[in-house]
C-alpha cells in the first residue's frame, strides 16, 4: 500500500518584517471536500477515485481511519487516490481506536458515518480535539437510534451503528456544516425523512458530493432533506484547491501594498466566499475570475493587489460565512486603518483552539490593541510592532501570524506552528515563493 509522503513539519516559524506577495499559484486540495469525498468513497461498493485529494495530516487521518475499516486506500499519484469501497453496511469493526488527531471533521463525519453502520468503534484525538463539543453531533445521531458515549462532552466518542435509523427532523442548535453531514452521512442508513433544517446556511459541500455519487440530496428553502435514492455509488471525483488555504496568501495581499497574487483553481462554492466579500468591504483590490465547476464545485481564480485597508464592523452571516478565515481577516484588521469591531463569531471559541482567546493574545503580543467579547474582538488597527507569538499548535494561527509581518514594523517569530501540516503542506515554501520573508528553521 502506497504511503503519502509525510509534509515536512516545522515547530516554529521566522518572518522578517515588510514585503509584499506576488505571482500566480495554486494551493493544495479542499480540506472539507477531501474528508468528504473519501469518507462516500468508503460508503458506495466498488472503487473510485479523488483527484486533488489534500494530503495533510487531518485527511489522512480519515484515510487511516477507513483503512481501519477495511476500505481499500491507495495512493495511485500525487494527491491522486482510489478507494475500494465496502458500503456502509459492509465496514468492519477496528481493532483499536481510531485516532484522528486534529480533525473535527473526521471525526464528527466518521461519527455519522458510523452511527449507520453494524458495528462498534472508539473515536479519539489530539488533546484540542477533546476539548471540542461532540453532544451536537450525538443528540441527533441518538435520536435517529444509534448509542453513542461521549467523554464530558468530547472524544474518546464511542459509536455502536445501529442500521436501520430511524428519519430524523433536526434544526442544530448552532448552524454547522459537520453536525449536518453527519445526520446526511448517518440518514443513508436511515428508514423514513431525514431533514436538517439551516436558517443559516453552511457549507454545502455534503449535499453536492451526495449528488455526484448518485444519492438523491435536495435543499428547498431552509431544509436540507435526504429522498428515497440513498445508496452511494462509486464516483471520480475531482478536488479544487482549499480558498480556506488561499485566503492566508489573498488576504496576505492584500493588506500589502505592491502586492499582486493570483490563486487559481480554487473552489468558488458561495458557502465558503465571505471572507472574499469582507476584504471588499474592508476596500481590497480584488478580482474573482469564474472557471465553470469541477465536478459539483465551482472553481476559479482569485487575484488580489495589496492597498491600505480599512477597519469594519463584521457580524451576521457574513461572520459565519468566513469562520475559518476570520483569525487571518482579524490580522489584516490589525494592519488597517481605524477600528474592525467583530460580532456573532461565539463559535469560533470552540475550533482548533478558543481562537477568540488565542487570536487576541496573538495580536496583543505583535503590539496591538484588541478587546475580546463574548462573541467577537475589537481590533485597533496600526502597525504591529512585531514579536514572539504563540500559534497554541492551531494551524490556522500559526500561518495568519505568519503573514502579519508583511504590515509590521519588526520580525514575528511564531511558536507552536507544527500543525500547520494539519491542514496546508508546504505552507512555506509556498509563501516564500510569493514574497513572504519566512524562515522555518527548525525542521523534524
Ligand atoms: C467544516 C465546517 C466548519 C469549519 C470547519 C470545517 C467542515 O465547521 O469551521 O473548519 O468541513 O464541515 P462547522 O461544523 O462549525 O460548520
Amino acid at each position: 500500500m502506497a504511503v503519502a509522503a509525510r509534509p515536512q513539519t516545522v515547530d516554529r516559524f521566522t518572518v522578517a518584517p515588510g514585503g509584499a506577495l506576488r505571482g500566480r499559484v495554486t494551493v493544495p486540495g479542499d480540506k472539507s471536500i477531501s474528508h468528504r469525498a473519501a469518507i462516500l468513497a468508503a460508503l458506495a461498493v466498488g472503487p473510485s477515485t479523488l483527484d486533488g485529494c489534500l494530503e495533510a495530516d487531518d485527511t489522512l487521518a480519515t484515510l487511516a481511519a477507513l483503512r481501519a475499516l477495511g476500505v481499500g486506500a491507495a495512493r495511485l499519484a500525487p494527491s491522486r487516490w482510489r478507494i475500494d469501497g465496502l458500503g456502509q453496511a459492509e465496514l468492519r469493526a477496528p481493532s483499536a481506536t481510531l485516532e484522528l488527531g486534529n480533525s473535527g471533521t473526521a471525526l464528527r463525519l466518521l461519527m455519522g458515518a458510523l452511527a449507520g453502520a453494524p458495528l462498534i468503534a472508539t473515536l479519539d484525538g489530539d488533546a484540542a480535539l477533546r476539548g471540542r463539543p461532540m453532544e451536537r453531533v450525538a443528540v441527533p445521531l441518538r435520536a435517529m437510534g444509534a448509542e453513542l458515549g461521549t467523554r464530558e462532552g468530547g472524544a474518546p466518542v464511542v459509536v455502536r451503528g445501529r442500521p436501520p435509523l430511524r428519519g430524523l427532523d433536526w434544526t442544530p442548535e448552532v448552524p454547522s456544516a459537520q453536525v449536518k453531514s453527519a445526520i446526511l452521512l448517518a440518514g443513508l442508513a436511515a428508514e423514513g425523512e431525514v431533514v436538517v433544517h439551516e436558517p443559516v446556511p453552511t457549507r454545502d459541500h455534503t449535499e453536492r458530493l451526495l449528488g455526484a455519487f448518485g444519492v438523491d440530496c435536495r435543499r428547498d428553502g431552509e431544509r436540507v432533506r435526504l429522498g428515497a435514492r440513498r445508496r452511494p455509488q462509486p464516483a471520480e471525483v475531482a478536488i479544487p484547491g482549499d480558498l480556506s488555504s488561499a485566503a492566508f496568501l489573498l488576504i496576505g495581499a492584500a493588506l500589502a501594498p505592491g502586492s499582486d497574487l493570483t490563486v487559481e483553481g480554487v473552489g468558488l462554492n458561495p458557502t465558503r466566499t465571505g471572507f472574499l466579500e469582507v476584504l471588499r468591504l474592508m476596500g481590497a483590490d480584488l478580482t474573482i475570475e469564474p472557471a465553470g465547476m469541477l465536478g459539483a464545485e465551482p472553481v476559479g481564480a482569485v487575484r488580489v493587489r495589496g492597498s491600505e485597508l480599512a477597519g469594519i464592523e463584521l457580524g451576521g452571516t457574513l461572520a459565519a460565512n468566513a469562520i475559518d478565515e476570520l483569525p487571518m481577516l482579524m490580522v489584516a484588521a490589525a494592519c488597517a486603518r481605524g477600528t474592525t469591531r467583530l460580532r456573532d463569531a461565539t463559535e469560533l471559541a470552540h475550533k482548533e483552539s478558543d481562537r477568540l482567546a488565542t487570536t487576541a493574545a496573538g495580536l496583543a503580543a505583535l503590539g496591538i490593541a484588541v478587546e475580546r467579547h463574548v462573541d467577537g474582538l475589537t481590533v485597533v488597527g496600526g502597525r504591529p510592532r512585531g514579536g514572539t507569538v504563540d500559534a497554541v499548535g492551531d494551524h490556522r494561527l500559526a500561518m495568519a501570524f505568519a503573514m502579519a509581518a508583511l504590515g509590521a514594523a519588526g520580525p514575528v517569530e511564531v511558536q507552536g506552528a507544527a500543525q500547520v501540516a494539519t491542514s496546508f503542506p508546504g505552507f512555506v515554501a509556498l509563501a516564500q515563493r510569493c514574497g513572504l520573508r519566512i524562515a522555518a528553521p527548525v525542521a523534524a
